[in-house]
Protein backbone atom coordinates (compact mmCIF):
# COMPACT_ATOMS: atom_id res chain seq x y z
CA UNK A 1 0.00 0.00 0.00
CA UNK A 2 1.23 3.44 -0.50
CA UNK A 3 1.37 5.64 2.45
CA UNK A 4 0.47 9.45 2.33
CA UNK A 5 3.33 11.70 4.21
CA UNK A 6 1.48 12.17 6.92
CA UNK A 7 1.88 8.80 7.86
CA UNK A 8 5.62 8.60 7.71
CA UNK A 9 5.69 7.92 11.33
CA UNK A 10 4.36 5.55 11.23
CA UNK A 11 6.63 2.90 9.43
CA UNK A 12 8.98 3.57 12.10
CA UNK A 13 9.26 2.00 15.80
CA UNK A 14 10.23 5.29 17.74
CA UNK A 15 12.11 5.65 21.12
CA UNK A 16 9.81 7.85 23.60
CA UNK A 17 11.66 9.96 26.20
CA UNK A 18 11.10 12.96 28.52
CA UNK A 19 12.25 16.27 27.67
CA UNK A 20 12.50 18.38 31.14
CA UNK A 21 13.64 21.63 31.46
CA UNK A 22 13.15 24.82 33.64
CA UNK A 23 11.77 27.99 32.48
CA UNK A 24 13.71 31.63 33.01
CA UNK A 25 11.45 32.15 36.06
CA UNK A 26 12.16 28.36 37.47
CA UNK A 27 8.73 26.81 36.83
CA UNK A 28 9.67 22.73 35.80
CA UNK A 29 8.45 21.71 32.54
CA UNK A 30 8.59 17.88 31.15
CA UNK A 31 7.37 16.28 27.88
CA UNK A 32 7.56 12.91 25.85
CA UNK A 33 9.65 13.63 22.62
CA UNK A 34 9.86 10.95 20.29
CA UNK A 35 11.86 12.87 17.34
CA UNK A 36 15.49 12.49 18.99
CA UNK A 37 18.57 10.82 18.08
CA UNK A 38 22.04 10.45 19.21
CA UNK A 39 24.40 11.98 16.47
CA UNK A 40 26.86 9.49 15.23
CA UNK A 41 29.75 8.41 17.63
CA UNK A 42 31.92 9.42 19.00
CA UNK A 43 30.42 13.03 18.64
CA UNK A 44 28.73 13.84 22.09
CA UNK A 45 25.34 15.03 20.45
CA UNK A 46 21.84 14.82 20.50
CA UNK A 47 19.01 16.08 18.10
CA UNK A 48 15.69 16.50 18.69
CA UNK A 49 12.62 18.02 16.47
CA UNK A 50 10.07 20.47 17.96
CA UNK A 51 7.05 22.05 16.63
CA UNK A 52 7.73 25.79 16.85
CA UNK A 53 4.78 26.28 19.61
CA UNK A 54 6.43 23.92 22.88
CA UNK A 55 6.78 25.47 26.16
CA UNK A 56 10.32 23.00 25.97
CA UNK A 57 11.80 24.58 23.21
CA UNK A 58 10.76 28.28 24.91
CA UNK A 59 12.93 26.73 27.83
CA UNK A 60 15.79 25.34 25.85
CA UNK A 61 16.04 28.79 24.31
CA UNK A 62 15.75 30.61 27.28
CA UNK A 63 18.06 28.60 30.00
CA UNK A 64 20.50 26.35 27.09
CA UNK A 65 19.61 23.21 29.31
CA UNK A 66 17.67 20.20 29.29
CA UNK A 67 17.49 16.81 30.21
CA UNK A 68 16.72 13.82 27.90
CA UNK A 69 15.59 11.43 30.30
CA UNK A 70 14.58 7.53 29.13
CA UNK A 71 11.40 6.51 30.80
CA UNK A 72 10.64 2.01 31.41
CA UNK A 73 7.17 0.74 31.53
CA UNK A 74 5.38 1.72 33.77
CA UNK A 75 5.69 5.25 33.54
CA UNK A 76 2.85 5.63 30.43
CA UNK A 77 0.48 6.97 32.34
CA UNK A 78 2.89 10.36 33.55
CA UNK A 79 4.32 10.53 29.53
CA UNK A 80 0.45 11.08 28.77
CA UNK A 81 -0.40 13.42 31.57
CA UNK A 82 2.99 15.28 30.70
CA UNK A 83 1.98 15.35 26.84
CA UNK A 84 -1.03 17.75 27.65
CA UNK A 85 -0.47 21.23 26.66
CA UNK A 86 -0.56 23.14 29.87
CA UNK A 87 -0.05 26.68 29.95
CA UNK A 88 4.09 27.74 30.84
CA UNK A 89 3.29 28.53 34.11
CA UNK A 90 2.34 25.14 35.44
CA UNK A 91 4.90 22.58 36.71
CA UNK A 92 4.38 19.50 34.92
CA UNK A 93 6.34 17.37 37.28
CA UNK A 94 3.74 18.06 40.14
CA UNK A 95 0.77 17.76 37.44
CA UNK A 96 1.91 14.17 36.41
CA UNK A 97 3.02 13.35 39.73
CA UNK A 98 6.81 12.93 39.02
CA UNK A 99 9.55 13.40 41.26
CA UNK A 100 12.84 15.46 40.48
CA UNK A 101 16.37 13.57 39.71
CA UNK A 102 19.39 15.92 40.98
CA UNK A 103 21.39 17.05 38.00
CA UNK A 104 25.33 18.00 37.76
CA UNK A 105 25.92 20.10 35.20
CA UNK A 106 22.26 22.12 34.38
CA UNK A 107 19.55 23.41 36.54
CA UNK A 108 17.32 21.51 35.04
CA UNK A 109 16.17 18.38 37.45
CA UNK A 110 15.88 15.16 35.79
CA UNK A 111 13.19 12.55 36.43
CA UNK A 112 13.31 10.26 39.09
CA UNK A 113 12.36 6.37 38.00
CA UNK A 114 13.78 6.95 34.53
CA UNK A 115 16.84 4.12 33.55
CA UNK A 116 18.95 7.17 32.05
CA UNK A 117 19.20 10.67 32.22
CA UNK A 118 21.44 12.87 29.83
CA UNK A 119 22.02 16.49 30.66
CA UNK A 120 22.55 18.50 27.34
CA UNK A 121 23.29 22.21 26.94
CA UNK A 122 22.07 23.71 23.72
CA UNK A 123 24.66 23.81 21.20
CA UNK A 124 22.52 25.06 18.21
CA UNK A 125 19.28 25.61 16.43
CA UNK A 126 18.19 24.66 12.75
CA UNK A 127 15.05 26.80 12.46
CA UNK A 128 12.32 25.92 9.47
CA UNK A 129 9.01 27.75 9.22
CA UNK A 130 7.14 25.15 11.88
CA UNK A 131 9.60 23.56 13.44
CA UNK A 132 13.06 23.79 14.71
CA UNK A 133 16.00 20.84 14.75
CA UNK A 134 18.03 21.48 18.45
CA UNK A 135 21.23 20.30 18.66
CA UNK A 136 22.24 19.64 21.93
CA UNK A 137 25.72 18.62 23.50
CA UNK A 138 25.54 15.75 26.24
CA UNK A 139 27.71 17.23 29.37
CA UNK A 140 26.90 14.99 31.68
CA UNK A 141 25.45 10.92 31.22
CA UNK A 142 24.27 8.88 34.01
CA UNK A 143 22.48 5.49 33.97
CA UNK A 144 20.71 3.58 36.46
CA UNK A 145 23.24 0.98 37.85
CA UNK A 146 20.20 -1.65 38.32
CA UNK A 147 19.73 -1.81 34.53
CA UNK A 148 23.65 -1.17 33.16
CA UNK A 149 26.57 -3.57 33.60
CA UNK A 150 30.14 -2.01 34.33
CA UNK A 151 30.60 -1.51 30.52
CA UNK A 152 27.35 0.70 30.56
CA UNK A 153 25.22 -1.58 28.57
CA UNK A 154 21.68 -1.85 29.09
CA UNK A 155 19.78 -5.05 30.30
CA UNK A 156 17.08 -3.70 27.82
CA UNK A 157 14.91 -7.00 28.56
CA UNK A 158 14.87 -5.67 32.24
CA UNK A 159 15.44 -2.41 31.90
CA UNK A 160 12.23 -2.17 29.21
CA UNK A 161 12.55 1.29 27.66
CA UNK A 162 9.51 2.77 26.06
CA UNK A 163 9.11 3.19 22.81
CA UNK A 164 5.79 4.11 20.62
CA UNK A 165 4.12 2.75 17.49
CA UNK A 166 2.11 5.74 15.93
CA UNK A 167 -0.75 5.13 14.62
CA UNK A 168 -4.08 6.88 13.10
CA UNK A 169 -5.57 7.95 16.29
CA UNK A 170 -2.91 7.10 18.99
CA UNK A 171 -0.28 5.21 19.72
CA UNK A 172 0.96 1.78 21.24
CA UNK A 173 3.58 2.09 23.76
CA UNK A 174 6.26 -0.52 23.51
CA UNK A 175 9.30 -1.94 24.53
CA UNK A 176 12.84 -3.68 22.56
CA UNK A 177 13.26 -7.42 22.94
CA UNK A 178 15.53 -10.12 21.80
CA UNK A 179 15.56 -11.13 17.83
CA UNK A 180 18.14 -13.89 18.71
CA UNK A 181 20.61 -12.62 17.08
CA UNK A 182 24.29 -10.95 18.48
CA UNK A 183 26.26 -9.24 16.25
CA UNK A 184 30.04 -8.16 16.84
CA UNK A 185 30.61 -4.68 15.58
CA UNK A 186 33.79 -6.39 13.58
CA UNK A 187 31.39 -7.76 11.06
CA UNK A 188 30.64 -4.83 9.74
CA UNK A 189 34.09 -4.41 8.16
CA UNK A 190 35.72 -6.60 4.83
CA UNK A 191 39.12 -7.17 6.96
CA UNK A 192 38.39 -7.02 10.35
CA UNK A 193 41.48 -5.78 12.09
CA UNK A 194 41.80 -8.12 15.56
CA UNK A 195 40.97 -5.17 17.85
CA UNK A 196 38.55 -3.14 15.90
CA UNK A 197 37.81 0.11 18.08
CA UNK A 198 34.10 -0.38 18.77
CA UNK A 199 32.99 2.94 17.23
CA UNK A 200 30.26 2.68 14.33
C1 LIG B 1 4.95 9.76 22.64
C2 LIG B 1 4.98 11.23 22.29
C3 LIG B 1 6.03 11.74 21.54
C4 LIG B 1 6.08 13.09 21.20
N1 LIG B 1 7.13 13.55 20.45
C5 LIG B 1 7.21 14.87 20.12
C6 LIG B 1 8.30 15.35 19.33
O1 LIG B 1 9.18 14.60 18.94
N2 LIG B 1 8.33 16.67 19.02
C7 LIG B 1 7.36 17.54 19.44
O2 LIG B 1 7.46 18.74 19.13
N3 LIG B 1 6.30 17.10 20.19
C8 LIG B 1 6.21 15.79 20.55
N4 LIG B 1 5.16 15.33 21.31
C9 LIG B 1 4.15 16.27 21.76
C10 LIG B 1 4.56 17.01 23.04
O3 LIG B 1 5.02 16.12 24.03
C11 LIG B 1 3.34 17.76 23.61
O4 LIG B 1 2.89 18.70 22.66
C12 LIG B 1 3.64 18.45 24.91
O5 LIG B 1 2.47 19.06 25.42
C13 LIG B 1 4.67 19.55 24.75
O6 LIG B 1 4.85 20.10 26.02
P1 LIG B 1 5.49 21.52 26.26
O7 LIG B 1 4.63 22.55 25.54
O8 LIG B 1 5.43 21.65 27.74
O9 LIG B 1 6.86 21.47 25.71
C14 LIG B 1 5.06 13.98 21.64
C15 LIG B 1 4.00 13.46 22.40
C16 LIG B 1 3.96 12.11 22.71
C17 LIG B 1 2.80 11.56 23.52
Amino acid sequence: MILKPSQREQILPLPVVLISTVSAEGVRNVAPWSNLTPILRPLEEVVLASWIKRDTLENIRQTGEFVVNVPPVGMEDAVMVSARNYPPEVDEFQEAGLLPHQSSKVRAPGVEGCLAWAECTLEEEIAREKFVLVIGKVVHLEADDRFFNSEGEMDFEKARPLGAILGHKGLHFTYPSFSGRHADYREMFLNPPAQQQRRV
